[in-house]
């Protein structure tokens, strides 16, 4: 009796894990879903119905069609009026709650699925994408069945907030490649793409107001060889080192994650990491110069000086930034921004005496703040990393929390919006495995498995409190990722973690399970041509 009591535990536990480890390895793992006998077959008669046709849910339903397109050599045809059998129907329903969510129903012989919204329909058509054979992901194969199991999804994520970022300063990436960089965002169904655009390494946006910050701030003359080390041991790469987007390069960018539902979140990095815009308008800096853009890493003593000039600069810089990019957002830095330069500069000393500024943390709060006010007068919101809590926090402010959780929290008590990034967890650019076996990078340990493990709602909130964390980004600094090569190893399967982490039930989360599933998802990371780090099919863990 106890034996066979025990068999029956462990064959359920065994079903209960086989059924998990099914999901159909979907990643997002789906709030609810259920699976049912059988399963639906596209074929070129198949109809994608779409009962309201703008054409956002055109867009919803087009990176879908374009895959089937060039995997199967068909697109579905696009119709308006009811079909009962043999077809996606794709229904805009007020009734469901979460803006993002999406209620899919995947019978024999039809397949409906329900949103609020386009973006809702987008997220139920990459799941669908995500049920189909991982062929969908490959060119032309004949002989693939193209179905879809019978299952009932009801989804939506956890989270508003759910991104990476990824810094082209250190090291520039092509534009095509930051458009392969959101399909993969938008594979995974984040929503944010947060470009760091400016550094000491190098200015990558076109300014139209001020061509230098390209013509001059886009190069470096030189580049740091290896391993960070003792400026006597120090090799350089003597190659001129450059690259920017142009703002048509901009718009196109904006316009294909706009299709795909992502929104992007520029960053223009201030008062520190100015080094490149220093070098082509020292004038904005507290000693004049002259400067170099940098070609070593780090966090570096020269920052913009907070002069009238220098504000009319940045607000010149901010209003064509404004211009070009939806967002509601902008990224303005705050991180990492020495006090030496303040400290010993008459006119910043003068400002903080008329000012009734105590020290430079208080004037660094006076310039975010001014910028601040600045912003809003452009309809916009600022975000900063946490440094800008020093000094006291500008009154709207989101709070991007990266040293650790302690920013994030500290922002959330103050009633202030948070998003979660923090190095402990979601700093991508840090070691995924033994760092013997891996290339050169800047340091830390961050295993798929404790990527996975972060929970973005600090235990310490209220209720209330806890309302002000919209989401987590994992972060992709590039100063040991040369080329996107290595920022797809780098980013992928742990950008998934953050996927999941921002989108699934934190009940749902099951590291083993997750771990399978991805397994099962590098054959269509195979598919779409993106490099990612396999340490997990050898690990110990
Ligand atoms: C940062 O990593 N300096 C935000
Ligand atoms: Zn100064």
């Amino acid at each position: 009796m106890k034996r066979f009591f025990l068999f029956t535990l462990i064959s359920l536990i065994c079903t209960g894990i086989s059924m998990q480890a099914q999901n159909f390895n979907l990643v997002p793992v789906p709030a609810k879903m259920k699976t049912n006998p059988g399963q639906f077959t596209i074929n070129e008669s198949t109809k994608i119905v779409l009962t309201a046709n703008t054409p956002e849910m055109q867009n919803a339903v087009a990176v879908f069609n374009g895959l089937l397109r060039q995997a199967a050599g068909y697109r579905l045809p696009i119709a308006a009026a009811p079909v009962a059998a043999n077809a996606i129907v794709c229904k805009l329903n007020p009734a469901i709650s979460n803006a993002e969510g999406y209620k899919l129903s995947v019978q024999k012989n039809l397949i409906q699925l329900e949103a609020q919204t386009p973006q809702g329909i987008f997220y139920g058509m990459q799941t669908l994408r995500q049920l189909l054979p991982y062929q969908i992901e490959r060119p032309f194969l004949s002989n693939v069945a193209w179905t879809i199991p019978c299952v009932e999804i009801e989804d939506a994520p956890r989270f508003v907030h759910r991104g990476l970022m990824l810094d082209v300063c250190r090291h520039f990436m092509p534009k095509e490649f930051v458009l392969k960089f959101i399909d993969m965002l938008a594979y995974h169904k984040m929503n944010t793409f947060h470009w760091h655009l400016t550094e000491d390494q190098g200015w990558r946006i076109e300014i139209k107001k001020y061509p230098k910050l390209t013509e001059v701030g886009s190069v470096r003359y030189r580049t740091l060889e290896g391993r960070y080390s003792s400026p006597a041991s120090r090799k350089w790469d003597n190659t001129p080192y450059g690259g920017f987007y142009t703002q048509n390069d901009i718009k196109d960018v904006i316009a294909y994650a706009q299709k795909r539902f992502i929104t992007i979140i520029p960053e223009i990095e201030m008062p520190g990491h100015a080094v490149a815009a220093l070098t082509a308008y020292p004038e904005f800096s507290c000693t004049g110069g002259p400067f170099e853009v940098e070609g070593l890493w780090g966090v570096f003593n020269d920052i913009y000086c907070p002069k009238d000039e220098t504000f009319a600069f940045l607000e010149n810089v901010l209003t064509e930034v404004a211009e070009l990019f939806p967002s509601k957002y902008i990224h303005i830095g705050g991180d990492e921004a020495p006090k030496t330069r303040w400290h010993r500069c008459a006119h910043c000393q003068a400002l903080m005496k008329k000012e009734g500024l105590k020290d430079e943390h208080e004037l660094q709060s006076y310039f975010i703040k001014r910028i601040e006010k600045f912003v809003a007068s452009k309809g916009k919101r600022i975000i900063g990393w946490d440094e800008i809590l020093e000094g006291g926090l500008a009154p709207d402010a989101t709070v991007m929390s990266w040293r650790g959780e302690q920013g994030g929290i500290d922002a959330a008590k103050q009633n202030h919006d948070v998003i979660m990034s923090p190095n402990t967890y979601v700093y991508l650019d840090y070691y995924q495995s033994d760092p013997k076996k891996e290339p050169l990078g800047i340091g830390g340990y961050l295993p798929l498995w404790k990527v996975y493990s972060y929970n973005p709602m600090p235990a310490a909130l209220t209720p209330e409190e806890a309302k002000h964390i919209l989401g987590v980004q994992g972060n992709l600094w590039t100063e040991y990722m040369p080329n996107s090569n290595q920022v797809e190893y780098m980013a992928f399967p742990r950008g998934a973690a953050v996927a999941e982490t921002g989108w699934s039930p934190q009940e749902k989360k099951n590291y083993p399970d997750f771990k399978e599933r991805m397994i099962q998802q590098f054959k269509r990371y195979d598919g779409i041509g993106w490099n990612y780090s396999k340490a997990i099919l050898t690990e110990e863990e």
